[in-house]
């Protein structure tokens, strides 16, 4: 396949591991670099040798990229993503897709006149973790799906993120920042998500930075902080999801996919590093290993089996959806990690955002395909080291 050449929007903490990642990944090539502060994009070059840093609209009208790789913060996600399109360049972005739903709708818009392709983060769920989940769910080994649970507990980012600000403002949260990898795992497992409820609340209306030059510099916090929410599937399921940015300790963390015949388990989504979660076992029981089973008793009964995991990207993969995007738009076919995708998981947490107001129950318009599951072999071209 012809290198798809990549331009970088935003050099800061998060950029480090997709660039890393794109240099292992003979399909991709960063071609230029730019972000608000141009001394920062210029070190961000020298250490990973890319050829220019520029200015953001020097990158955008210039002819040698293919693809605006948009690594800003929320608020910025959506100007840079529509300023990329109305460029002629494809776009693949961190979450949040977008913060609000006119953003949201424009930028489907645009991508379809000018037929260019949007992608988006999370792709946590292309690693072998998720995958191994779908395989299991898709050779029937827990029967139907009937429900599924996240929980995911943290105390912030405070005490490690350089500059946490943007995750205290509106477009940030938990629900915003941690909810779109385990609703798009579960969209990705079970499909769209029809109705939703929340709770939420705020613990703390001014938080320490905790960690580098600011140490002591306060911040207000403009969203809340502890998250509950119940989601009910197209097809029938129904899942509760708790986010939070307000629990020290816990011995909850988990992510289960509930079936008639059995229960697959991932016991530490990973909540202290940003949930890097593409790799890491997966547990099951099926209804026979089951402590409620009336049938004669294997001698592991009660024990949680491993399940295999024959799939690629076992680590922290950041990156990967937009490997998956360039293939995707070389063979004429969708993304996984789509703006599809991330536009019905933007629209699923605004719902919840908008439960959390009102107290009701809020339908979700949006609807997306379930993305198809990756090949063992991807990419398909690639030369074993
Ligand atoms: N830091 C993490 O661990 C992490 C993990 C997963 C996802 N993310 C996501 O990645 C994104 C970036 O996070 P980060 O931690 O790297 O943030 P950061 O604050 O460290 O870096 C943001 C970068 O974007 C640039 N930027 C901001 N607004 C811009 C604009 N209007 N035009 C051009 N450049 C602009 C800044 O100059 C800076 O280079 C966020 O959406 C975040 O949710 C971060």
């Amino acid at each position: 396949m012809q290198k798809f050449r990549i331009g970088l929007v935003g050099c800061g903490r998060i950029s480090d591991i997709y660039l890393k990642n794109i240099a292992q990944f003979e399909a991709l090539e960063i071609v230029a670099c730019a972000s608000l502060d141009f001394q920062e994009s210029k070190a961000k070059a020298a250490q990973f040798g890319i050829p220019k840093a520029c200015l953001v609209d020097d990158l955008m009208c210039d002819p040698n990229i293919d693809c605006i790789l948009n690594l800003t913060i929320p608020a910025a996600h959506a100007g840079i993503t529509l300023k990329a399109l109305e460029a002629g360049k494809h776009v693949y972005s961190e979450k949040p897709f977008v913060t609000n739903t006119e953003d949201g709708l424009k930028i489907l818009e645009l991508a379809k006149q000018k037929r260019l392709m949007v992608g988006n983060a999370p792709d946590t769920f292309l690693g072998g973790r998720w995958q191994t989940c779908r395989k299991l769910i898709d050779d029937g080994l827990i029967g139907k799906p009937t429900g599924v649970a996240a929980f995911v507990g943290t105390h912030g980012v405070e005490r490690h993120h350089p500059n946490p600000d943007f995750y205290y403002q509106i477009g940030g949260g938990p629900l915003l920042d941690l909810g779109p990898y385990y609703l798009t795992a579960m969209v990705f497992l079970l499909g769209p998500i029809a109705r939703v409820s929340g709770m939420a609340r705020r613990t703390f209306d001014r938080r320490m930075i905790e960690n580098g030059p600011r140490f002591g510099d306060m911040m207000d916090v403009e969203v809340d902080t502890h998250s509950q929410s119940m989601l009910s599937f197209d097809a029938g399921q129904i899942g509760s999801m708790t986010m939070s940015f307000d629990i020290w300790d816990s011995e909850m963390p988990r992510f289960e996919i509930y079936g008639e015949e059995g229960t697959i388990s991932i016991t530490d989504p990973d909540p202290v590093h940003g949930a890097n979660i593409f790799e890491g076992e997966v547990l099951y029981r099926t209804k026979e290993m089951s402590r409620w089973s009336h049938q004669p008793r294997p001698t592991d009964r009660g024990a949680w089996r491993v399940a295999e995991n024959p799939f690629g990207f076992n680590y922290n993969a950041r990156g990967v959806g937009l490997l998956d995007m360039a293939y995707a738009v070389s063979e004429g076919r969708s993304a996984r990690a789509s703006a599809a995708l991330s536009f019905h998981i933007f629209e699923v947490m605004d719902a919840i955002l908008k439960s959390c107001e009102t107290g009701h129950q809020i339908e979700v318009k949006s609807r997306c395909e379930r993305p198809e599951p990756m090949p063992y072999n991807f990419p398909p071209d690639r030369v074993e080291a």
